[in-house]
């Protein structure tokens, strides 16, 4: 079998990698923290309660770069996850998730502006495109600070309350072209 080239990038500070069936633990406790959070009600889900399940789910993460661990370089402390799911020729998803302990110290914009540039010149993609809640303030942010331009505003639901009604809300599409990607590169800002 032929092993395929396994994607490592690092920053200053921290180190991105392939998930291993080791995380799952790290994993848990980190989706687990944001099921509490204000957000979640936003977004796809939820994620699986049941701890076990975990094991099976970083197994299969082990095997693609879809989903991508983030540690601290200098004592390898799990934060979070970047993900970048392919959509179509040409085009990326990108997701994040860190723990709210790493929150507001720059941690998610440096690892996803890391994976951006990764996809633009590794993948050679032509779009990243993304979604978030306009209320979901620090996720706007950050897709606005990374470059990405808002669209679409839209009415949508992902999960339902209590009683079965759809969780309605205001969702956001964004998007980064390559060749905004590289104009602003090439500035060198
Ligand atoms: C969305 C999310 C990743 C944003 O994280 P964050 O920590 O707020 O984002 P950043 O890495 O950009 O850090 C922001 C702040 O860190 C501060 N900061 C502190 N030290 C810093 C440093 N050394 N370098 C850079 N910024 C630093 C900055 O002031 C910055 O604030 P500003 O953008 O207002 O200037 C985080 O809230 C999260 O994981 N949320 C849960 C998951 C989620 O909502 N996902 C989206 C679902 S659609």
């Amino acid at each position: 079998m032929i092993t395929s080239f396994l994607m490592f990038l690092e920053t200053n500070r921290l180190k991105i990698r392939r998930f291993t069936p080791d995380d799952w633990l790290l994993l848990y406790v980190l989706v687990m923290k944001w099921e509490e959070s204000d957000y979640a009600k936003y977004d796809h889900g939820p994620w699986p309660e049941n701890e076990e399940k975990y094991k099976d789910i970083t197994n299969d993460l082990s095997k693609s770069e879809i989903l991508l661990a983030v540690t601290l370089k200098q004592n390898d402390v799990f934060i979070g996850f970047v993900a970048k799911p392919f959509k179509e020729e040409g085009e990326y998803g990108l997701g994040f998730n860190f723990h709210p302990d790493f929150h507001r110290q720059g941690y998610a914009f440096e690892a996803c502006s890391a994976v951006v540039a990764y996809i633009f010149e590794n993948l050679g993609a032509k779009k990243i495109t993304d979604g978030t809640a306009l209320l979901n303030k620090p996720a706007y942010n950050l897709l606005k600070k990374l470059g990405f331009k808002s669209g679409n505003h839209k009415q949508i639901s992902f999960r339902k309350d209590k009683n079965g009604d759809p969780i309605e809300f205001t969702g956001v599409d964004f998007s980064l072209t390559s060749e905004d990607y590289f104009k602003h590169a090439s500035k060198g800002s």
